[in-house]
């Protein structure tokens, strides 16, 4: 066992990277012999697959998903003082972007089984002054997209769907089509930072539209508000995803499916193994394909249960300790502790175990027979 404790991790990049060496360092080359570093044919390759696998007209490769979520917002012509509705339990950069550039970030408290903004209760915060809705699908789950995008529709607003943690996850809609997350309301985001489902080996990110106004805008801010050279009809940024990450993740994109299902196969070990345990609650799978980017579990004495982990050689992490409302970048905004309560029930229980595409049955076996220690002896 003593072999098995020492290997175990969140996210095993170096194991990915052993499986896919050849493929993955011929590509790298391939980039340094061209020394197109910047944008080029492969960059303009990658989006031309992304589009194809995410059913979706436009994909524009970005610098990272902070910047693809400003980006997106930017597109929108929004003036200061616009509010935009979002989750307060998410990753930082989701309400950060917003509030970047003169928005005002309004949150809607989660679903206690999905972690995912309860569409059921926008409505009570929409008002003259909202323009966006911005659901994150967080770990690797959609968020309930017919009831928001019905809600969108309805008050005529933009929906951006952050999703930096689900590439992969496919949704069936009302209508029984399935779509990929990302590509059912107006915009969505993508981040590649190199832990995610598709990550690369460095910083990097993309835009998703069908539009072709706003496929034109972004473009555009992305290449410093301009389409020829020097001339700069918007303001814009400096974001471009690197060729070398592009043709790293050229070949990943090729497996995505099968990480995914290694992923998703792991949950259900996990799920087995786990959801006898009365302490503790497994993840739900209720909007179409989950694609599993955490595993994560809510459970009791969750931080003894960490520790205990920790002690016998077992990572695990806590996505996230303190919602956004409650931290010091959002104080201005007035909220106050109690305010989202499924959100701060759900900081101080949530445990994500590891989980990645390269996790055995041995480590997940060790994993769950320690959980169940824990709680039995304790
Ligand atoms: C939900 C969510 N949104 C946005 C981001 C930002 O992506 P990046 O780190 O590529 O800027 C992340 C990345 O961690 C994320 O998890």
């Amino acid at each position: 066992m003593g072999n098995i404790v020492k290997e175990i991790r969140m996210v095993d990049l170096k194991g990915q990277y052993l499986s896919l060496q050849e493929e993955i360092d011929s590509a790298i080359a391939e980039v340094i012999e061209s020394t197109q570093f910047i944008n080029g044919p492969i960059v303009k390759s990658l989006g031309k697959e992304l589009e194809e696998y995410l059913s979706c007209k436009h994909v524009i490769p970005c610098a990272n998903g902070t910047d693809a979520l400003m980006i997106a917002l930017m597109a929108l012509d929004l003036k200061e003082g616009d509010e935009v509705i979002t989750t307060p339990f998410t990753f930082v950069a989701t309400a950060e972007t917003i509030v970047i550039l003169g928005l005002k970030p309004v949150f809607v408290d989660v679903e206690q089984d999905t972690f995912n903004i309860d569409a059921e209760k926008l409505k009570d915060k929409i008002n003259e002054k909202t323009k966006v809705i911005l659901p994150v699908h967080l770990f690797g789950q959609s968020s309930n997209m017919d009831v928001i995008m019905e809600i969108a529709q309805e008050h005529s607003l933009y929906v951006i769907e952050d999703n930096a943690q689900s590439i992969g996850a496919m949704l069936e809609q009302k209508t029984g089509k399935l779509k990929r997350t990302g590509t059912i309301g107006n915009i969505g985001t993508l981040s590649f930072f190199p832990s995610k489902n598709l990550g690369c080996y460095g910083d990097g990110g993309a835009i998703t539209t069908d539009d072709e106004y706003l496929a034109e805008r972004m473009r555009m801010i992305c290449k410093h508000g301009s389409k020829v050279k020097y001339y700069h009809e918007i303001v814009g940024v400096n974001s471009r995803l690197d060729a070398i990450q592009a043709a790293v993740l050229r070949v990943k994109l090729k497996h995505l499916d099968t990480f995914n299902a290694h992923r998703l196969g792991a949950a259900n070990y996990y799920d087995a193994e786990l959801s006898e345990i009365a302490e503790l609650k497994t993840p739900n799978r209720k909007y179409g394909t989950h694609v599993f980017h955490q595993y994560t579990i809510q459970c009791k004495r969750r931080d003894e249960l960490k520790n205990y982990l920790k002690e016998r050689g077992i990572p695990s992490m806590i996505y996230y300790p303190v919602p956004l409302h409650l931290q010091g970048a959002f104080a201005y905004l007035g909220n106050r502790e109690g305010d989202y309560p499924i959100s701060e029930h759900l900081s101080k229980q949530v445990l994500s175990l590891p989980m990645h595409s390269e996790i055995t049955k041995e480590e997940q076996s060790y994993i769950c027979s320690e959980i169940k220690k824990f709680y039995t002896s304790n």
